[in-house]
Protein backbone atom coordinates (compact mmCIF):
# COMPACT_ATOMS: atom_id res chain seq x y z
CA UNK A 1 0.00 0.00 0.00
CA UNK A 2 2.73 2.16 1.43
CA UNK A 3 4.98 1.44 -2.23
CA UNK A 4 2.25 2.29 -4.43
CA UNK A 5 1.27 5.53 -2.55
CA UNK A 6 4.91 6.17 -3.21
CA UNK A 7 5.37 5.21 -6.85
CA UNK A 8 2.04 6.83 -7.87
CA UNK A 9 3.82 10.75 -6.16
CA UNK A 10 6.80 9.44 -8.23
CA UNK A 11 5.25 9.81 -11.50
CA UNK A 12 3.18 12.76 -10.77
CA UNK A 13 6.58 14.87 -9.87
CA UNK A 14 8.44 13.02 -12.87
CA UNK A 15 5.15 14.24 -15.25
CA UNK A 16 5.42 18.16 -13.50
CA UNK A 17 9.61 17.21 -14.10
CA UNK A 18 9.26 16.83 -17.98
CA UNK A 19 6.89 19.88 -18.40
CA UNK A 20 9.13 21.73 -17.02
CA UNK A 21 11.94 20.68 -18.83
CA UNK A 22 10.08 21.05 -22.03
CA UNK A 23 8.87 24.24 -21.53
CA UNK A 24 12.01 26.01 -20.25
CA UNK A 25 14.57 24.90 -22.16
CA UNK A 26 17.67 27.29 -20.78
CA UNK A 27 18.91 28.56 -24.84
CA UNK A 28 22.23 29.47 -23.86
CA UNK A 29 23.07 26.45 -22.00
CA UNK A 30 21.84 24.59 -25.47
CA UNK A 31 23.75 26.79 -27.27
CA UNK A 32 26.74 26.40 -25.52
CA UNK A 33 26.25 22.30 -25.76
CA UNK A 34 25.78 22.42 -29.20
CA UNK A 35 29.14 24.72 -29.67
CA UNK A 36 31.02 22.30 -27.20
CA UNK A 37 29.58 19.46 -29.34
CA UNK A 38 29.56 20.28 -33.08
CA UNK A 39 33.05 22.08 -32.75
CA UNK A 40 35.02 19.97 -30.53
CA UNK A 41 33.99 16.99 -32.78
CA UNK A 42 34.51 19.29 -35.35
CA UNK A 43 38.08 20.10 -34.53
CA UNK A 44 39.26 16.59 -34.01
CA UNK A 45 38.28 15.53 -36.96
CA UNK A 46 40.70 18.35 -38.25
CA UNK A 47 43.40 17.53 -35.99
CA UNK A 48 42.75 13.57 -36.96
CA UNK A 49 42.07 13.76 -40.90
CA UNK A 50 45.18 16.74 -40.96
CA UNK A 51 47.97 14.43 -41.62
CA UNK A 52 46.08 12.31 -44.54
CA UNK A 53 45.29 15.38 -45.95
CA UNK A 54 48.75 16.83 -45.64
CA UNK A 55 50.00 13.47 -47.34
CA UNK A 56 47.17 13.75 -50.02
CA UNK A 57 47.77 17.43 -50.78
CA UNK A 58 51.69 16.72 -51.23
CA UNK A 59 51.59 14.09 -54.30
CA UNK A 60 54.90 13.29 -53.69
CA UNK A 61 55.72 9.79 -54.05
CA UNK A 62 58.93 9.96 -52.09
CA UNK A 63 57.39 10.33 -48.89
CA UNK A 64 53.95 8.40 -49.52
CA UNK A 65 54.76 4.98 -51.10
CA UNK A 66 52.30 3.33 -49.42
CA UNK A 67 49.62 5.61 -49.08
CA UNK A 68 46.51 4.81 -50.72
CA UNK A 69 45.60 8.27 -51.04
CA UNK A 70 48.00 9.06 -53.20
CA UNK A 71 46.84 6.66 -55.81
CA UNK A 72 48.61 6.34 -59.70
CA UNK A 73 46.97 3.60 -61.09
CA UNK A 74 43.30 3.50 -62.67
CA UNK A 75 42.38 0.63 -60.30
CA UNK A 76 43.66 2.36 -57.23
CA UNK A 77 42.07 5.53 -58.43
CA UNK A 78 38.91 3.33 -58.38
CA UNK A 79 39.41 2.70 -54.86
CA UNK A 80 40.93 5.71 -53.47
CA UNK A 81 37.38 7.27 -55.16
CA UNK A 82 34.58 5.13 -53.11
CA UNK A 83 36.97 5.18 -49.93
CA UNK A 84 36.67 9.11 -50.18
CA UNK A 85 32.88 8.89 -50.20
CA UNK A 86 32.78 5.77 -47.66
CA UNK A 87 35.27 8.31 -45.32
CA UNK A 88 32.40 11.07 -45.95
CA UNK A 89 29.51 9.52 -45.52
CA UNK A 90 30.88 8.21 -42.45
CA UNK A 91 32.17 11.31 -41.43
CA UNK A 92 28.90 12.62 -41.28
CA UNK A 93 27.55 10.12 -39.20
CA UNK A 94 30.64 10.47 -36.91
CA UNK A 95 30.02 14.20 -36.13
CA UNK A 96 26.19 14.06 -36.51
CA UNK A 97 26.13 10.98 -33.37
CA UNK A 98 29.05 12.78 -31.56
CA UNK A 99 27.33 16.16 -32.29
CA UNK A 100 23.78 14.56 -30.54
CA UNK A 101 25.52 13.07 -28.13
CA UNK A 102 27.86 15.83 -27.04
CA UNK A 103 24.86 18.03 -27.06
CA UNK A 104 22.54 15.36 -24.74
CA UNK A 105 25.68 15.13 -22.03
CA UNK A 106 25.76 18.88 -21.87
CA UNK A 107 21.92 19.64 -22.11
CA UNK A 108 20.12 17.31 -19.97
CA UNK A 109 23.18 16.55 -17.37
CA UNK A 110 22.15 15.88 -14.01
CA UNK A 111 21.12 18.77 -12.09
CA UNK A 112 20.29 18.73 -8.16
CA UNK A 113 16.71 19.63 -8.33
CA UNK A 114 16.20 16.58 -10.54
CA UNK A 115 17.71 14.43 -8.22
CA UNK A 116 14.42 12.40 -8.25
CA UNK A 117 12.79 12.76 -11.61
CA UNK A 118 13.24 10.59 -15.09
CA UNK A 119 13.40 11.76 -17.95
CA UNK A 120 10.86 11.26 -20.66
CA UNK A 121 10.00 8.05 -22.06
CA UNK A 122 9.79 7.59 -26.03
CA UNK A 123 10.06 3.47 -25.65
CA UNK A 124 7.55 2.36 -28.56
CA UNK A 125 7.76 5.60 -30.36
CA UNK A 126 7.01 4.85 -34.15
CA UNK A 127 8.83 7.82 -35.36
CA UNK A 128 12.32 6.87 -33.40
CA UNK A 129 12.11 3.29 -34.82
CA UNK A 130 11.88 4.25 -38.46
CA UNK A 131 14.04 6.94 -38.33
CA UNK A 132 16.59 4.52 -36.91
CA UNK A 133 15.56 1.13 -39.06
CA UNK A 134 15.22 3.09 -42.47
CA UNK A 135 18.08 6.08 -42.60
CA UNK A 136 20.59 3.62 -41.77
CA UNK A 137 19.47 0.78 -44.21
CA UNK A 138 19.37 3.49 -46.85
CA UNK A 139 23.07 4.43 -46.29
CA UNK A 140 23.97 0.91 -46.36
CA UNK A 141 21.97 0.26 -49.77
CA UNK A 142 23.94 2.88 -51.52
CA UNK A 143 27.36 1.96 -49.92
CA UNK A 144 26.17 -1.58 -51.32
CA UNK A 145 25.30 -0.06 -54.77
CA UNK A 146 28.70 2.04 -54.93
CA UNK A 147 30.78 -0.64 -54.08
CA UNK A 148 29.49 -3.46 -56.23
CA UNK A 149 29.64 -1.06 -59.17
CA UNK A 150 33.40 -0.27 -58.47
CA UNK A 151 33.91 -4.23 -58.14
CA UNK A 152 32.24 -4.52 -61.19
CA UNK A 153 35.00 -2.06 -62.75
CA UNK A 154 37.72 -3.27 -61.42
CA UNK A 155 37.21 -7.08 -61.43
CA UNK A 156 35.39 -7.24 -64.84
CA UNK A 157 37.93 -4.88 -67.07
CA UNK A 158 39.19 -6.69 -70.06
CA UNK A 159 42.58 -6.91 -71.07
CA UNK A 160 42.83 -4.24 -73.62
CA UNK A 161 45.16 -5.72 -76.47
CA UNK A 162 48.71 -4.30 -75.56
CA UNK A 163 48.39 -5.56 -71.84
CA UNK A 164 50.70 -7.76 -69.81
CA UNK A 165 50.25 -10.52 -68.40
CA UNK A 166 52.36 -11.90 -65.52
CA UNK A 167 52.17 -14.61 -62.56
CA UNK A 168 52.60 -13.66 -58.96
CA UNK A 169 53.25 -16.56 -56.95
CA UNK A 170 53.47 -16.65 -53.52
CA UNK A 171 56.24 -18.29 -51.30
CA UNK A 172 57.73 -17.99 -47.79
CA UNK A 173 59.42 -15.31 -47.80
CA UNK A 174 59.78 -14.03 -51.29
CA UNK A 175 57.67 -13.62 -54.44
CA UNK A 176 58.03 -15.48 -57.71
CA UNK A 177 57.43 -13.46 -60.97
CA UNK A 178 56.82 -15.13 -64.32
CA UNK A 179 56.33 -13.66 -67.45
CA UNK A 180 54.58 -16.51 -69.43
CA UNK A 181 54.48 -14.57 -72.74
CA UNK A 182 57.90 -13.05 -72.72
CA UNK A 183 59.68 -16.41 -71.23
CA UNK A 184 61.22 -14.14 -68.37
CA UNK A 185 61.34 -15.93 -64.96
CA UNK A 186 62.34 -13.10 -61.90
CA UNK A 187 61.65 -12.44 -58.41
CA UNK A 188 60.20 -9.73 -55.96
CA UNK A 189 60.57 -7.22 -58.42
CA UNK A 190 57.57 -6.40 -60.67
CA UNK A 191 58.39 -4.73 -63.47
CA UNK A 192 55.81 -2.99 -65.83
CA UNK A 193 55.14 -0.73 -68.72
CA UNK A 194 53.16 2.73 -67.42
CA UNK A 195 50.15 4.07 -69.61
CA UNK A 196 50.98 7.44 -71.23
CA UNK A 197 48.89 9.71 -73.10
CA UNK A 198 46.33 7.59 -73.63
CA UNK A 199 48.24 3.97 -74.86
CA UNK A 200 47.16 1.31 -72.41
CA UNK A 201 49.56 -0.65 -71.30
CA UNK A 202 47.97 -2.44 -67.54
CA UNK A 203 49.79 -5.76 -66.46
CA UNK A 204 46.93 -8.42 -65.71
CA UNK A 205 48.83 -10.78 -62.72
CA UNK A 206 47.69 -14.55 -61.89
CA UNK A 207 48.14 -14.89 -58.10
CA UNK A 208 49.28 -17.94 -56.77
CA UNK A 209 50.67 -19.50 -53.80
CA UNK A 210 53.25 -22.73 -53.61
CA UNK A 211 52.98 -22.64 -49.70
CA UNK A 212 50.70 -20.84 -47.79
CA UNK A 213 48.44 -17.77 -47.65
CA UNK A 214 50.12 -14.49 -48.40
CA UNK A 215 48.62 -10.67 -49.92
CA UNK A 216 49.69 -9.04 -52.62
CA UNK A 217 49.00 -5.42 -52.11
CA UNK A 218 50.78 -2.40 -53.42
CA UNK A 219 48.53 0.66 -52.25
CA UNK A 220 48.95 3.16 -54.89
CA UNK A 221 48.41 0.38 -57.87
CA UNK A 222 45.53 -2.01 -57.03
CA UNK A 223 43.69 -3.11 -53.69
CA UNK A 224 44.86 -6.13 -51.88
CA UNK A 225 44.60 -9.28 -53.11
CA UNK A 226 44.75 -12.91 -51.57
CA UNK A 227 47.55 -15.58 -52.72
CA UNK A 228 45.81 -18.98 -51.92
CA UNK A 229 47.26 -22.40 -52.09
CA UNK A 230 45.05 -24.35 -54.87
CA UNK A 231 43.48 -21.38 -56.38
CA UNK A 232 44.10 -18.13 -58.91
CA UNK A 233 43.60 -15.32 -58.01
CA UNK A 234 43.72 -11.87 -60.65
CA UNK A 235 44.80 -8.27 -59.72
CA UNK A 236 45.50 -5.84 -62.63
CA UNK A 237 47.45 -2.51 -62.28
CA UNK A 238 48.08 0.32 -64.72
CA UNK A 239 50.53 2.60 -63.14
CA UNK A 240 50.21 6.13 -64.84
CA UNK A 241 53.72 7.55 -63.73
CA UNK A 242 57.33 5.32 -64.13
CA UNK A 243 58.94 4.89 -61.06
CA UNK A 244 59.12 2.13 -58.04
CA UNK A 245 55.93 1.45 -55.97
CA UNK A 246 56.54 -0.50 -52.93
CA UNK A 247 54.47 -2.91 -51.38
CA UNK A 248 54.40 -6.50 -49.30
CA UNK A 249 52.67 -9.41 -48.20
CA UNK A 250 49.86 -8.68 -46.04
CA UNK A 251 48.36 -11.61 -44.85
CA UNK A 252 50.46 -12.92 -42.06
CA UNK A 253 52.46 -16.24 -43.07
CA UNK A 254 55.02 -16.88 -40.85
CA UNK A 255 57.90 -16.39 -39.93
CA UNK A 256 59.10 -13.63 -42.26
CA UNK A 257 55.94 -12.11 -43.05
CA UNK A 258 56.67 -8.58 -42.64
CA UNK A 259 60.36 -8.72 -44.61
CA UNK A 260 58.36 -10.47 -47.59
CA UNK A 261 58.78 -7.04 -49.51
CA UNK A 262 57.82 -6.23 -53.02
CA UNK A 263 58.50 -3.88 -55.55
CA UNK A 264 56.49 -2.82 -58.60
CA UNK A 265 58.72 -1.04 -61.17
CA UNK A 266 56.90 0.79 -63.83
CA UNK A 267 58.71 1.93 -67.06
CA UNK A 268 58.48 4.08 -69.54
CA UNK A 269 57.21 1.35 -72.70
CA UNK A 270 61.06 1.61 -74.32
CA UNK A 271 62.27 1.64 -71.34
CA UNK A 272 60.42 -1.64 -70.78
CA UNK A 273 61.29 -2.91 -74.20
CA UNK A 274 64.76 -2.83 -72.98
CA UNK A 275 64.15 -4.75 -69.67
CA UNK A 276 62.76 -7.48 -71.23
CA UNK A 277 65.30 -7.80 -73.99
CA UNK A 278 68.14 -7.80 -70.97
CA UNK A 279 65.85 -10.60 -69.22
CA UNK A 280 65.68 -12.67 -72.42
CA UNK A 281 69.00 -12.72 -72.95
CA UNK A 282 71.06 -16.43 -71.44
CA UNK A 283 73.17 -15.67 -68.50
CA UNK A 284 76.77 -14.86 -68.63
CA UNK A 285 79.61 -17.60 -68.80
CA UNK A 286 82.66 -16.42 -68.20
CA UNK A 287 85.65 -18.94 -68.67
CA UNK A 288 87.38 -17.03 -66.29
CA UNK A 289 84.79 -17.83 -63.46
CA UNK A 290 84.66 -21.09 -64.11
CA UNK A 291 86.02 -21.97 -60.32
CA UNK A 292 82.52 -20.53 -59.00
CA UNK A 293 80.38 -22.04 -61.27
CA UNK A 294 81.01 -25.59 -60.31
CA UNK A 295 81.50 -24.77 -57.13
CA UNK A 296 77.68 -23.55 -57.38
CA UNK A 297 76.82 -26.77 -59.63
CA UNK A 298 78.58 -29.27 -57.48
CA UNK A 299 76.42 -27.95 -54.31
CA UNK A 300 72.63 -28.73 -53.19
CA UNK A 301 72.27 -24.68 -54.50
CA UNK A 302 71.26 -26.12 -57.66
CA UNK A 303 67.96 -27.86 -55.98
CA UNK A 304 66.63 -24.89 -55.22
CA UNK A 305 67.65 -22.57 -57.32
CA UNK A 306 67.53 -22.08 -61.52
CA UNK A 307 69.61 -20.35 -63.75
CA UNK A 308 68.37 -20.63 -67.36
CA UNK A 309 70.10 -23.06 -69.82
CA UNK A 310 71.80 -24.53 -67.51
CA UNK A 311 71.45 -27.96 -65.07
CA UNK A 312 70.21 -25.58 -62.51
CA UNK A 313 66.33 -26.26 -62.44
CA UNK A 314 65.35 -25.67 -59.30
CA UNK A 315 61.93 -23.73 -58.05
CA UNK A 316 62.05 -23.29 -54.05
CA UNK A 317 64.01 -20.41 -54.88
CA UNK A 318 64.99 -17.21 -56.80
CA UNK A 319 65.92 -17.77 -60.05
CA UNK A 320 68.81 -16.36 -60.45
CA UNK A 321 69.76 -16.01 -64.24
CA UNK A 322 69.88 -12.08 -63.94
CA UNK A 323 70.23 -12.01 -59.81
CA UNK A 324 71.71 -8.72 -60.38
CA UNK A 325 69.43 -6.97 -62.31
CA UNK A 326 67.76 -6.56 -58.83
CA UNK A 327 68.00 -4.06 -56.38
CA UNK A 328 67.45 -6.32 -53.00
CA UNK A 329 68.45 -9.36 -51.62
CA UNK A 330 66.20 -11.70 -49.47
CA UNK A 331 62.80 -9.72 -50.95
CA UNK A 332 63.52 -6.54 -49.67
CA UNK A 333 65.56 -7.55 -47.03
CA UNK A 334 68.76 -6.04 -47.88
CA UNK A 335 70.11 -3.76 -51.14
CA UNK A 336 71.74 -6.07 -53.53
CA UNK A 337 75.62 -5.17 -53.45
CA UNK A 338 78.67 -7.87 -54.19
CA UNK A 339 79.58 -7.36 -50.33
CA UNK A 340 76.07 -8.28 -49.11
CA UNK A 341 75.40 -11.03 -51.42
CA UNK A 342 78.53 -12.53 -50.09
CA UNK A 343 76.92 -11.78 -46.32
CA UNK A 344 73.89 -13.34 -47.72
CA UNK A 345 75.31 -16.95 -48.93
CA UNK A 346 77.43 -17.35 -46.39
CA UNK A 347 74.70 -16.79 -43.80
CA UNK A 348 71.02 -16.21 -45.38
CA UNK A 349 69.75 -16.79 -41.46
CA UNK A 350 71.88 -14.17 -39.80
CA UNK A 351 70.09 -11.41 -42.52
CA UNK A 352 66.80 -13.03 -42.24
CA UNK A 353 66.32 -15.69 -39.46
CA UNK A 354 64.12 -18.59 -40.60
CA UNK A 355 64.57 -18.16 -44.06
CA UNK A 356 64.32 -21.38 -46.16
CA UNK A 357 67.79 -21.27 -47.61
CA UNK A 358 69.89 -22.74 -45.40
CA UNK A 359 73.80 -21.98 -44.38
CA UNK A 360 75.82 -24.12 -46.81
CA UNK A 361 78.93 -24.18 -44.71
CA UNK A 362 81.09 -23.02 -47.88
CA UNK A 363 84.71 -22.59 -47.37
CA UNK A 364 85.92 -19.03 -47.24
CA UNK A 365 87.84 -19.68 -51.03
CA UNK A 366 84.39 -21.32 -52.33
CA UNK A 367 82.37 -18.88 -50.90
CA UNK A 368 84.52 -16.03 -52.53
CA UNK A 369 84.42 -17.97 -55.91
CA UNK A 370 80.72 -18.31 -55.92
CA UNK A 371 79.63 -14.90 -55.03
CA UNK A 372 81.90 -13.82 -58.06
CA UNK A 373 80.41 -16.37 -60.53
CA UNK A 374 76.94 -15.28 -59.19
CA UNK A 375 77.92 -11.53 -59.00
CA UNK A 376 78.69 -12.07 -62.94
CA UNK A 377 74.93 -12.88 -63.68
CA UNK A 378 73.57 -9.70 -64.54
CU1 LIG B 1 53.63 -13.78 -47.27
CU2 LIG B 1 52.83 -12.65 -45.36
Amino acid sequence: MGDQMTSQNFISQKREGCTKIRKSPSFPLYQRATKGGFGSVLTALLILSGPAVAFAASGDNAFTPTNIFVPLSTPAHAIYQISLLVLLICAAIFVIVGGLLAYSIFRFRRRPEHENLEPPQVYGSNQIELAWTVIPILIVFVLILVTTRTIYDVQGALPPPDSVNATVVGHQWWWEIRYPDLGIVTANELHVPVTESGKRRPTFIRLESADVAHSFWVPQLAGKIDLIPNRRNLVWIEPTEPGTYVGNCAEYCGLQHARMLLRVIAHTPDDFQKWVAAQKQPPVDNPQLRAGRDAFFSTSCINCHAIRETNAAGKFGPDLTHLMSRETLGAGVIANTVENLQAWVRDPQHAKPGALMPNMQLTDGELNQMVAYLSSLK
